[in-house]
């Protein structure tokens, strides 16, 4: 055989091997559009951006639905600019008439906790208005804004660290400036009218906002938004924001240290604290952070301990911003931890947060306290006592 003819040959048997693959190809092709009666292109008919499959769980749906409503690209396809679809929904979105629907959209509404019911006839409602209030407490553009979480009746936790790590104080150009978060505690619960009190506490020491929510654990999260908004209208200049729980100490000295070495750039961004990954919500219904199965799904994006964190002021101003777009979660350390992630964010963890105590020995030695931020939990006597001996000059740790 000439090498023309083998090669002629080759050339055959390829496309022949060819001719073989096509027709089993076509058949297999057939055989599996039969299912579909006609041989067409397949379109889908839903929308694609739509594909997220809808959550079982109350929450998550209704989260998906302000998604939705704030996401531009969606509305842009759909013709509605951001602006008209917000006024559109605005009556729904800051709705504070009870929601009586709500019995229809979770399966076991009747059976849940008063406190879930609590939380979810409200859910839409944030706008409730200051009682008292400290509308010039940041004149003079703070350094660092504590601002701490309290209950009325404990005045004892409030006046312990307004005699210690609380005090406002200017260290060198470093002003630092103090409130107290509180709601309502209303007599009509059997709970003693302390109204009178507090208002003479806030004339004395201007440092109480208080809000005319019933302050409840569920209701914490209104006051972290009503707090941000607050900072937004009242204190929009402040560098860096402390906030945290009544029953911690805080050494205010080393966080203003901690602060000065910080980068502008590191500065801008700040948030940190006890930061939990990895979390989600816990199923035993005799935990206080309990949540059901019909109410949130899902994991916990990564947040920062409500015991105390810190942040920055520019930061703050976007939190709030980003309220409107996260629906209430009755957790109000998560709930931070979830508008930190809209924005592209997430907490930073300090070894310097102490959320878990520290030993148990070193408990007396007061230099366990000269180099950490945080410590919980601390009586208002405890509070006193480390404070008065870490201002001791002598102290040499
Ligand atoms: C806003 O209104 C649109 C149009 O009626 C609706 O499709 C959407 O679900 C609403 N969004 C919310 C959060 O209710
Ligand atoms: C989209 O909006 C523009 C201006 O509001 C309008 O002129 C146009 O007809 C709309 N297109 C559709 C498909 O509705
Ligand atoms: C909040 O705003 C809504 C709608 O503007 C209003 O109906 C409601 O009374 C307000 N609620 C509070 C607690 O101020
Ligand atoms: C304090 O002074 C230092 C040095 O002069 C300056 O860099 C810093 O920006 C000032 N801080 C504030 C809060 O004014
Ligand atoms: C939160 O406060 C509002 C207003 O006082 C109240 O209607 C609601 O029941 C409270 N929610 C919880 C969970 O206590
Ligand atoms: C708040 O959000 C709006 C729209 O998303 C944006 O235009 C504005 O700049 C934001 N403001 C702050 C302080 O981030």
């Amino acid at each position: 055989m000439s090498v023309g003819r083998r090669r002629l040959k080759l050339v055959g048997i390829l496309m022949m091997i060819n001719f073989f693959i096509y027709v089993i190809v076509e058949v297999s092709k057939s055989g599996s559009d039969e299912g579909n009666g006609k041989r067409q292109v397949l379109l889908p008919t839903g929308k694609f951006w739509r594909k997220r499959a809808a959550s079982g769980a109350y929450w998550n749906r209704e989260q998906q639905k302000l998604d939705r409503l704030y996401n531009p690209i969606l509305n842009l396809l759909n013709n509605v600019t951001v602006e008209e679809m917000v006024a559109y929904n605005a009556s729904l979105l800051n709705s504070c008439d009870m929601d009586s629907t709500i019995q229809s959209e979770i399966k076991d509404f009747e059976n849940l906790p008063v406190r879930f019911k609590d939380f979810l006839y409200y859910l839409r409602c944030k706008n409730y208005s200051l009682v008292l209030d400290q509308p010039e407490k940041c004149k003079d553009k703070p350094f660092l804004l504590l601002a701490i979480k309290s209950l009325t009746p404990q005045f004892d936790r409030r006046q312990a660290i307004r005699e210690s790590w609380g005090k406002e104080l200017k260290v060198n150009n470093m002003t630092v400036v103090r409130v107290f978060l509180l709601g309502d505690t209303p007599p009509e619960d059997d709970n003693p009218d302390l109204s009178g009190l507090v208002k003479y506490e806030s004339d004395k020491y201007n440092d109480i906002l208080l809000w005319n929510y019933k302050d409840t654990f569920f209701n914490l999260t209104l006051k972290e938004v009503l707090f941000l908004k607050w900072v937004s209208h009242s204190c929009p200049d402040v560098q860096f924001i402390f906030k945290g729980d009544d029953d911690v100490f805080v050494n205010t000295h080393q966080i203003l240290d901690y602060l000065k070495t910080l980068s502008a750039e590191k500065a801008k961004d700040l948030f940190i604290g006890d930061v939990i990954k990895d979390a989600g919500p816990h199923r035993d219904k005799k935990l206080k952070y309990y949540i059901p199965e019909s109410l949130f799904e899902g994991s916990y994006p990564p947040y920062a301990g409500g015991g105390g964190f810190l942040y920055s002021g520019n930061l703050a101003l976007r939190l709030y911003n980003v309220t409107s777009r996260v629906l209430l979660y009755p957790i109000d350390d998560v709930y931070t931890g979830m508008c930190l992630e809209k924005l592209g964010l997430a907490p930073e963890k300090h070894k310097g947060f102490k959320t878990f105590d520290i030993e148990e020995k070193q408990k007396n030695n007061i230099c366990s306290y000269s180099n950490l931020i945080l410590v919980h939990p601390r009586k208002p006597q405890e509070m006193i006592k480390i404070w008065s001996k870490l201002q001791d000059s002598s102290l040499n740790c």
